[in-house]
């Protein structure tokens, strides 16, 4: 597995990152909008005081003064009834900045997220994902499960 870039690290998201690039990276996957930084606090409250149930985990490029957020992911664990009391994985919102892409970035942070979802005693992880992205989660060791399907409220 490769190592991160010199200078590049993973952690935790923190409440302190409303303005390091942790949303911009969002807004590679998808419409972020114009959160306020009070809007951001209270989200990153609200997903902390899940205890254990939710992570997001951040890749910061430290070279850069200051630091900056390039690539981020989450692991929301779903506990069941079923399999005795199981726990399943929901990996979710994937996203590495443009001028990031291609450093194993991404594999780095699926790689992550799984082991903290073997920790937390999790059997499985899954995601959805599009076609285009198929190879990227096959690189990560995934494969093709099921068929997602959606009714937006
Ligand atoms: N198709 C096929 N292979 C790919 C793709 C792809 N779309 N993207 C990366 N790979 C391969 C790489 O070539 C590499 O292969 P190698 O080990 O043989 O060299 C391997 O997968 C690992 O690639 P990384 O460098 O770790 O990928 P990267 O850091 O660029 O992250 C990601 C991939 C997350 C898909 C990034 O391109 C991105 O942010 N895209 C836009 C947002 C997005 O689509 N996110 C996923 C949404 S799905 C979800 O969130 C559950």
């Amino acid at each position: 597995q490769a190592a991160l870039p010199e200078g590049y690290q993973l952690r935790a998201l923190r409440r302190s990152d409303f303005d390091t690039g942790f949303l911009d990276c969002l807004r590679v996957l998808t419409t972020v909008g114009d959160i306020t930084q009070q809007q951001f606090e209270d989200r990153y409250s609200w997903i902390t005081r899940q205890d254990g149930g939710y992570f997001i985990l951040v890749v910061e490029d430290t070279n850069p003064s200051p630091p900056r957020v390039v690539g981020t992911g989450a692991l929301i664990v779903e506990r069941k009834f079923i399999h005795n009391l199981g726990s399943v994985g929901h990996i979710e919102d994937i996203a590495v900045a443009k001028d990031q892409q291609g450093k194993k970035l991404g594999l780095r942070i699926i790689k992550a997220l799984d082991f903290i979802a073997g920790k937390t005693g999790c059997y499985k992880t899954i995601l959805d994902c599009s076609e285009a992205n198929e190879g990227f989660y096959v690189k990560c060791g995934f494969r093709r499960a099921g068929l997602e399907m959606a009714h937006y409220i």
